[in-house]
């Protein structure tokens, strides 16, 4: 049917002619966080045509973004996405959105699960931190030959055990704490040696990951080291800034590649599959990673979002909601050529 000029304009008295979309309150615990930077960027794509996203970041701090939150309630913004900064800071949060019967989607950074009982609309969209540390041994253990009685040529020094440096993010931030002590338990578990050479808390960047490698590095000078494990991949780049400083990774073999082959290889590993970790992978530099499906994380945040703002019930999405408030989304683990990216 043609309405012509008049007739939109006469339909336009009576109803907005660009409907408005159903708003929501987008909290981010910090901006440059390299990780979270690409999550931010998948839910406001998906939320395209769907959600009227207001997005704050929140400087790290609890404080500022409870704040950011009061202010969205104070606009009537109907619904709440945050990832938090503090995972305790949640209880406050929830109590507080509760009173204004304001729903709730936290992601990313979990609540703590007594707190994700105190209202009931509430729920977490995250991925199982112990699954990326399973998933992170499980590639290292594949490299040294799946056989911790008999390791292969990646155990430089033949010792029988593998010199490891761990870089661990945030201090007490679930993800670094679970990572760190479930991939020492995984590799205890199958039987490996592993000898710890350091602990070292790079807080998630690539800057404090190259810092953290530079003082091992100088620290242990000559000590033998043969894999470093990270927390995430942003660390792992830094990491891997500083050693081709220093010598590792310059094809010592001359095949015209970096290579597993070459001598002055050292695998590295991280976590999340940010898309220049992949690439680094793939031109021989990172050995492996373990993705963090950003964009499933994203699909499940906007439908449970918009499913709750439109009044319907979560249990109708299709995806498994786990005792009513966790939506869990799964690991994989990548290197190149052996998994090709799904
Ligand atoms: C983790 C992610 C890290 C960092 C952290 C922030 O899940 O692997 O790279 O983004 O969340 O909370």
């Amino acid at each position: 049917m043609k309405y012509g000029i008049h007739g939109i304009l006469i339909l336009c008295l009576f109803a907005s002619c660009s409907p408005r979309l159903p708003q929501a309150g987008l909290f981010i615990y910090r901006e440059d966080d390299l990780f979270m930077s690409i999550v931010t960027q998948d839910i406001l794509d998906v939320s395209q045509d769907r959600l009227d996203l207001q997005t704050e970041y929140g400087l790290n701090s609890q404080i500022i973004q409870n704040e950011q939150v009061e202010a969205m309630l104070e606009k009537d913004v109907p619904l709440m996405i945050v990832n938090p900064v503090d995972r305790l800071g949640a209880h406050a949060l929830i109590r507080r959105m509760a009173s204004e019967h304001v729903p709730v989607i936290f992601f990313n950074r979990e609540p703590i699960p007594a707190d994700l009982q105190l209202a009931d609309n509430v729920w977490y969209v995250g991925a199982r931190a112990e699954q990326s540390a399973v998933m992170q041994a499980q590639l290292a253990m594949k490299l040294f030959g799946d056989d911790p009685q008999n390791l292969n040529e990646y155990d430089r020094n033949g010792d029988g055990a593998i010199q490891v440096v761990i870089l661990k993010g945030q201090q007490g931030h679930q993800d670094a704490e679970i990572r760190t002590t479930t991939v020492m338990e995984s590799f205890r578990q199958a039987g490996y040696l592993l000898d710890v050479v350091g602990i070292e808390v790079a807080n998630w960047t690539r800057d404090e990951g190259y810092e953290r490698m530079e003082a091992v590095l100088d620290e242990k000078e000559g000590a033998s080291l043969e894999l470093v494990l990270s927390n995430n991949d942003a660390m792992a780049l830094g990491a891997i800034s500083i050693l081709r400083q220093r010598g590792f990774f310059k094809d010592a073999n001359g095949n015209g590649t970096v290579d597993r082959m070459d001598e002055d290889w050292i695998p590295v590993v991280g976590i999340d599959g940010v898309p220049e970790a992949v690439e680094h992978i793939e031109k021989g530099y990172l050995y492996g990673t373990v993705i963090n499906d950003s964009l499933k994380i994203a699909r499940a945040v906007v439908d449970l979002a918009e499913t709750v703002l439109s009044g319907g019930n979560p249990l109708d999405l299709g995806l498994p909601i786990e005792g009513g408030k966790y939506i869990w989304v799964d690991y994989r683990p990548y290197t190149f050529p052996d998994n090709a990216l799904m």
